[in-house]
């Protein structure tokens, strides 16, 4: 009886998990759009892939909360004017958080763009079809991290060497360097806790 109860459970429960998990991540489908997109133009010139750097994900996460304040123009994200982009006071502090530094962040380069609901197509071209082409096909670039935030989504490349690696020499994990903030976890278990109650309340009433 007992094992057949369980045998009922499992599936559900898995199938609740993964469910919850898609839900949750959703807002991340453009950024992976994005990345695949980038990798399928770098392999168009024969460059490697780039793969994924948590820390420069993090940094790409605070910035797009930064630049979320600030609404699209002609003259924000891919079309800024070199030289001229947002300067953040708190930068310095967001690279702390982080667990960053200019030491381990002088070499790569933060590349915003702001694109009205983030229409998949648009995205990829504001970065391929932009001045910021020219750091999307050089072979500096080894890794990336990408965030994004409302209509703003934030590209970061990191480099293999110390100067722009993203990787603190003296690393001393801790809960914020995971991919997850703690609110995203907790929101996540909380939701998966719900879902476990819901379904075991339901085989009572089987
Ligand atoms: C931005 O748009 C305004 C008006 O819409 C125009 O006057 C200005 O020249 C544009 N700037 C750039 C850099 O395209
Ligand atoms: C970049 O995105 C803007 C919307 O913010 C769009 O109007 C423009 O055509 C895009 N540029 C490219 C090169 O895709
Ligand atoms: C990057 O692209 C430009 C033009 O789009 C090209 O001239 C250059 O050779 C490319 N660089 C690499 C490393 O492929
Ligand atoms: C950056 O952090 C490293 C340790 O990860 C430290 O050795 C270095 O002095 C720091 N540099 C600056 C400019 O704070």
């Amino acid at each position: 009886m007992a094992s057949t109860k369980f045998s009922l459970l499992l599936p559900l429960l898995l199938s609740s998990i993964l469910l919850m998990n898609h839900l949750v991540n959703c807002d991340e489908d453009e950024e992976d759009n994005l990345l695949q997109g980038i990798n399928k133009y770098r392999a168009s010139f024969n460059l490697k892939a780039l793969t994924k750097n948590d820390n420069a994900k993090c940094l790409a996460d605070e910035l797009s909360e930064q630049f979320k304040k600030q609404p699209c123009t002609n003259t924000t994200g891919a079309n800024t004017i070199p030289g001229t982009e947002p300067q953040f006071a708190n930068y310095p502090n967001l690279l702390a958080k982080c667990h960053l530094n200019v030491s381990n962040t002088r070499d790569g380069v933060v590349m915003p763009a702001c694109i009205p609901s983030l229409v998949p197509s648009l995205v990829l071209t504001n970065f391929t079809q932009s001045r910021y082409s020219d750091n999307l096909n050089d072979t500096k670039f080894t890794g990336v991290g990408i965030g994004s935030e409302d209509n703003w989504i934030v590209v970061v490349l990191t480099t293999n060497t110390p100067d722009g690696s993203f990787v603190p020499t003296t690393n001393t994990p801790d809960s914020s360097t995971l991919p997850y903030s703690a609110a995203d976890m907790v929101s996540k278990i909380s939701l998966i806790y719900l879902s476990l109650l819901f379904l075991i309340g339901s085989l009572f009433l089987l």
